[in-house]
């Protein structure tokens, strides 16, 4: 307790000396080209990359609209926003309506609940498909009961409403709509059977007395955000699993259990209690066999959805996907829990854009890694590196209590923190700049930074309790993604400068018009605009005034401002983004509205329950969402 503490005296005041100087954008970038330093924008590629966006004034080129605490989506004047699909609605010609009635079989034929990642692939100029994962579901809404009282179907109903939603679309004057009939259109649940693939596929700590050999699992749930392949696939990627399982009985766990979350309480969902492979003493590995990436094929609804274990196990957010200039793929991807880790993924052979069936296994073998941020003293920046996270490197030894690689992916909290990987506040979604290929990901706050001995104020974490989230980004060396090393600083503070002076105000691109708190998913398109989503506190009162309801902002990488352009409804999270290739079209997620039985109806209004929904965006004139 007196050692944190101490921390934070020494640290604080010098890490809000750094904020006074450090987040002027414009002396920053000064200052750190001044010192001639290979800095983040000091080298000569990026310099004129950021030169030439700089001068493209009309970058963001929406009106800002004001924070809400409606009970509707709005956007920019000029723009509309309807509803594409709900929870609940059908998938498949002839599937019953939406109800909450419905029962397992009816909600396994209609889309999933809790939209998060999604990702459009367009097939042909009128017809498209979206793939979109269901996340989770809320109890209180999905049964009248609000899951007081589960029978076996009920179960059987909430892992049909968990997965992913492969939705057809159809372009049917000039707007994008819902394909009841499409021939893609398929739902894949906790029960869906797929393949698990990689150094880690049939290792012993895989192996179930339904599965001897450790490679077939069924399904996929907490399906956070996404990621989707140059060769034509979507990424999934499985977060709070460890939610789902549960016992009846007081098994022994180890550290293993416990360093991701699992225990015989469980969230509240009672799978356990009806569906004994998610008890954790009748199925101690079952657990094991989720927290993965799975790659799924959605223009093939037959295909087996594929766990890729080269990726590692942990509580995954989504999966930023990039190829780097030597042909390998690179995907980073952030751990979501507080004070873990953001990792790197880095192939063995090279993507073969002219066969795309070549690569189709490319994320079977390759280099896991793990990020550690190092700080110029006292400086919101610094360098950091990537830590290989191989079995015999590293102290990855039996020593240690690895015995094998598939142990290390199986384990990689364990790997990472054995490593000395940094600490970070809850890594939520990665993305990479397409104009200069630096890399932004999102840390969404963290109340146990300065407080938890392991999670010390640092100058990539630097607040304390850090309620309101910040971004961090850095620029691999030589604008490699393969390069161990990298630059990185501070994108932006997210904070409230009319509540908070200092470090809780937020960077100076923040204001009392723009502000927000917990940054979650973000994604760049492709005039190199930043989408910030938000999934934090929307009381509207104390630390959180004048933010309202969770939202959607939009970002320029290079001047660091802010914009916000879009509002959700109550008690929602804005999640999931996807454009239309010619960016005309924009996908946005409204998951949870009303959460906790908040007084929420949206999209249905009136005394309806409310359903997360996916929204189509697009504008009046028909031109690029973002745009002048
Ligand atoms: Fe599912 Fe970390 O959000
Ligand atoms: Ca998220
Ligand atoms: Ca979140
Ligand atoms: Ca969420």
């Amino acid at each position: 307790m007196s050692a944190k503490s101490e921390f934070s005296r020494r640290a604080e005041p010098e890490f809000n000396q750094i904020v006074e100087k450090g987040l002027n954008r414009r002396q920053f970038l000064k200052a750190s080209s001044a010192a001639g330093t290979v800095a983040f924008f000091g080298a000569s590629p990026l310099s004129s990359a950021i030169a030439a966006s700089k001068d493209n004034k009309d970058l963001i080129g929406f009106e800002a609209i004001p924070a809400s605490t409606e009970d509707k989506v709005t956007v920019p004047k000029g723009y509309q926003a309807d509803v594409l699909i709900s929870w609940g609605d059908p998938l498949f010609k002839g599937a019953p309506v939406f109800s909450q009635k419905a029962d397992s079989k009816a909600q396994a034929l209609q889309f999933g609940d809790n939209n998060d990642g999604m990702t459009f692939f367009q097939i042909s100029d009128d017809r498209g498909v979206l793939s979109i994962n269901n996340e989770y579901t809320n109890h209180e809404y999905l049964f009248a009961h609000q899951g007081k009282d589960m029978s076996a179907d009920d179960v059987l109903k909430s892992q049909n409403a968990h997965g992913i939603s492969v939705v057809e679309l159809k372009k049917i004057n000039g707007l994008w709509e819902v394909n009841k009939e499409g021939r893609l259109n398929r739902r894949i649940t906790a029960n869906t059977e797929m393949e698990l693939t990689g150094p880690a596929a049939g290792d012993a700590l895989l192996k179930t007395a339904a599965d001897p050999k450790g490679t077939k699992v069924l399904g996929t749930f907490n399906n956070c955000a996404n990621g989707e392949t140059p060769w034509g696939t979507y990424l999934t990627c499985e977060e709070n699993f460890n939610g789902l399982f549960g016992s009846t009985e007081t098994p022994a766990l180890d550290s293993n259990y416990a360093r991701y979350g699992l225990n015989t309480k469980g969230a509240g969902y009672d799978w356990f209690k009806h569906d004994e492979r998610f008890d954790l003493a009748k199925n101690p590995n079952e657990p094991h066999r989720h927290g993965w990436v799975v790659e799924i094929d959605p223009m093939n609804p037959n295909s087996t959805p594929k766990k890729r274990t080269a990726l590692g196990r942990f509580k995954h957010e989504n999966a930023a996907l990039t190829i780097n200039n030597d042909g390998r793929v690179v995907v980073y991807l952030g751990d979501d829990e507080r004070g873990e880790h953001l990792y790197r993924f880095v192939s063995k052979n090279k993507y073969n854009p002219s066969n795309p069936t070549a690569n189709r296994d490319i994320l079977d073998e390759g280099t896991l890694y793990v990020a550690k941020f190092n700080a110029k003293d006292g400086e919101l920046e610094g360098k950091g590196e990537w830590i290989e996270l191989t079995f015999g490197k590293n102290g990855l030894t039996k020593e240690n209590g690895f015995n094998s690689q598939a142990e290390v992916l199986i384990f990689a909290r364990k790997a990472a923190t054995q490593v000395g990987a940094t600490t970070m506040d809850r890594p939520e979604w990665v993305a990479v700049n397409p104009k200069n290929q630096s890399v932004f990901c999102t840390l969404t706050n963290n109340k146990y930074r300065g407080v938890k001995a392991n999670q010390p104020v640092d100058a990539v974490n630097p607040r304390e309790k850090n309620p309101y989230g910040h971004i961090v980004r850095w620029m691999p060396s030589g604008q490699d993604h393969t390069s161990n090393n990298f630059d990185w600083d501070l994108y932006l503070i997210a904070g409230n400068p009319t509540v908070h002076e200092g470090l809780m105000a937020g960077s100076d691109n923040i204001n009392a018009d723009n502000m927000f708190n917990s940054p979650d998913g973000i994604g760049f398109d492709n005039a190199g605009r930043l989408w910030i989503q938000t999934d934090g506190k929307y009381s509207n009162q104390g630390d959180f005034a004048g933010m309202g309801n969770n939202q959607m902002l939009c970002g320029d990488p290079d001047s660091g401002e802010v914009r916000r352009f879009l509002t959700g409804p109550i008690a929602c999270e804005i999640t999931g983004l996807t454009f239309s290739p010619d960016q005309k079209t924009m996908f946005v997620g409204v998951q949870h509205p009303g959460e906790d039985l908040a007084p929420s109806h949206f999209p249905d209004g009136g005394d309806a329950i409310p359903r997360s929904s996916v929204i189509r965006i697009t504008r009046t004139d028909g031109g690029i969402i973002g745009a002048a």
